[in-house]
């Protein structure tokens, strides 16, 4: 397969139909679409496919592929010449959630199309829809015996499954509950979309394939962890959703953890999608616990007020269309953790996100500990800067360790220097998108980059009682810190960091 040519997919592909739940949706039109058509023109599909969108909305097979001409034509990768094909893989069919019988129909349409187009009963099903409809479409699925598969490896059906995972650990557990009731675990695909961006993934490989940082990778050598995943767009049209959500459910019950996880988790002993998410549900179960009744040392919280960028003005949070007036959602967060274990006991780790910041940027930096000694105090007047490693995902996909030298010339001055790796130097293969990665994997039934239950209930029970108290708590309205849109952070959670530059006095 020349896509992968020198990084090939072992696993074949099986012919399957593909049923997008929601897919008049703008999942499915923004990301699930243009991914599939990316796969395609790059002949990464299998062969035969179809895919079948599934909605409320009664549109007919025209109106469909036009729509997903659209969303191609939008995401700038359309062609003509390839779309030609592809448009002959879709197909539509209604649904109605609450209306058993369209199960059913959806499931004679399902035999129809395995029999015409020889896909042999093997079907995945795309929940790309609002949270609320997981359960009831789950129940349609199961009910319509769509969640059984056969016996001697033909015909499997699988259920991938957007985040948010439930709205808390009750509600995580509930819905885990449900979709048990007609899916087994190897059926359920839980999406962080996170984890198959490339720069990701390759934390693990920079962590456990190279010898020289695993010995300094803990609490001897370094001082603190700094994860970051800052936006500049705002809450653009999913007020619906974020105003119930908020940035901690949104960005830290899922993308931060898994971030926190990959950064911090002992080698597992395979690389096996059970031996990471083991090694991954202990970190999420050794966070120690929040002190809740201290918020204000470990917890920052923000949402934008009206700004500027460009020229432009940019509204509030609160005036964003389907924001509730006088919403005390926030749409920043840092927060401060710890694991209790025998590696981080004591390492501090800022977990920082928040929408409508001056910038877009994704990243890990790793803060080591000063040198334990200073020959060079009566040298230089200056401090030696700590080493301090950067893991970079967005906009940079890039690894950069600095560290100290000498400047050139007669007298002995310090300067700063950079090892900078750029991830896409040199690199001919052509790269994955995160969807395009997470479908694949999908497809070959390949669990590694998807979460267990474990893990979601783990982080949940972290993150519920930290919820509760933001949400119970008499001075909410005061812990919410105002940022200008288009801005930089908070100055509270500016102070919070600043204070641990200034606390770091430790040495290796
Ligand atoms: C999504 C969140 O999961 O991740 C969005 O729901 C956020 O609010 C997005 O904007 C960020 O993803 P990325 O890949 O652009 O960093």
């Amino acid at each position: 397969m020349a896509y992968f040519a020198s990084c090939p997919i072992e696993t074949p592909l099986e012919p399957c139909i593909f049923i997008i739940m929601g897919a008049t949706g703008d999942l499915a039109n923004r990301k699930l679409l243009p991914a599939l058509f990316n796969l395609f023109k790059n002949k990464a599909l299998p062969d035969p496919l179809t895919i079948v969108g599934c909605g409320r909305t009664e549109i007919s097979l025209e109106n469909f592929r036009d729509q997903t001409q659209t969303a191609l034509k939008n995401a700038g990768i359309f062609d003509a010449v390839k779309w030609n094909n592809f448009s002959r893989t879709l197909a539509y069919q209604r649904l109605s959630y609450e209306d058993a019988e369209s199960g059913k129909r959806l499931a004679k349409a399902l035999r129809s199309l395995d029999r015409q187009r020889k896909t042999s009963g093997n079907r995945f099903f795309y929940l790309a829809l609002p949270p609320d409809l997981y359960a009831p479409a789950v129940n349609l699925l199961g009910d319509a015996g769509l969640g059984v598969e056969k016996s001697e490896g033909l015909g499997w059906s699988r259920l991938v499954v957007e985040k948010p995972f439930g709205y808390d650990l009750k509600s995580a557990m509930a819905l885990d509950r449900q979709i048990h009731s007609h899916f087994r675990e190897h059926q359920i695909f839980r999406i962080d979309h996170y984890l198959a961006k490339e720069t990701v993934q390759n934390i693990l490989i920079f962590r456990f394939a190279n010898a020289v940082f695993e010995p300094i990778w803990d609490r001897k050598y370094i001082a603190s962890i700094h994860i970051t995943a800052i936006e500049t767009v705002g809450v653009e049209h999913r007020a619906g959703y974020y105003d119930q959500a908020g940035v901690i459910r949104d960005m830290f019950q899922n993308h931060m953890m898994q971030l926190l996880a990959m950064t911090t988790m002992e080698p597992p002993p395979r690389f096996e999608s059970e031996a990471v998410r083991d090694e991954k549900a202990k970190v999420f179960s050794s966070l120690r616990p929040f002190p809740v009744d201290d918020l204000r040392a470990f917890l920052i919280l923000g949402q934008y007020a009206r700004g500027f960028s460009t020229g432009k003005v940019l509204p509030a949070y609160q005036e964003e269309p389907g924001v509730r007036s006088g919403s005390l959602t926030p749409t920043y967060a840092l927060m401060k953790v710890f694991i209790d274990n025998w590696r981080w006991q004591g390492v501090p780790i800022f977990l920082e996100s928040g929408k409508r910041l001056s910038e877009k940027r994704t990243e890990i930096v790793i803060t080591f500990k000063d040198v334990p000694h200073c020959m060079f105090r009566k040298t230089f007047d200056e401090a030696i800067s700590p080493n301090r490693l950067v893991l970079g995902i967005y906009p940079e996909e890039h690894i950069q360790l600095s560290f100290q030298t000498k400047k050139a010339g007669a007298k002995m001055c310090l300067g700063s220097a950079v090892l900078d790796f750029k991830y896409h130097q040199n690199a001919r293969e052509l790269f994955l998108g995160a969807y395009e990665k997470v479908l694949i994997d999908c497809m070959t039934g390949d669990q590694m980059l998807f979460w267990r239950q474990d893990g979601v209930e783990a982080c949940w029970a972290f993150l519920t009682p930290i919820l509760n108290a933001c949400e119970q708590c008499a001075f909410r309205k005061e812990m919410l810190h105002s940022y200008p849109a288009g801005g930089p952070r908070p100055d509270a959670a500016q102070a919070l960091l600043s204070l641990q530059l200034h606390n770091k006095h430790d040495k290796v």
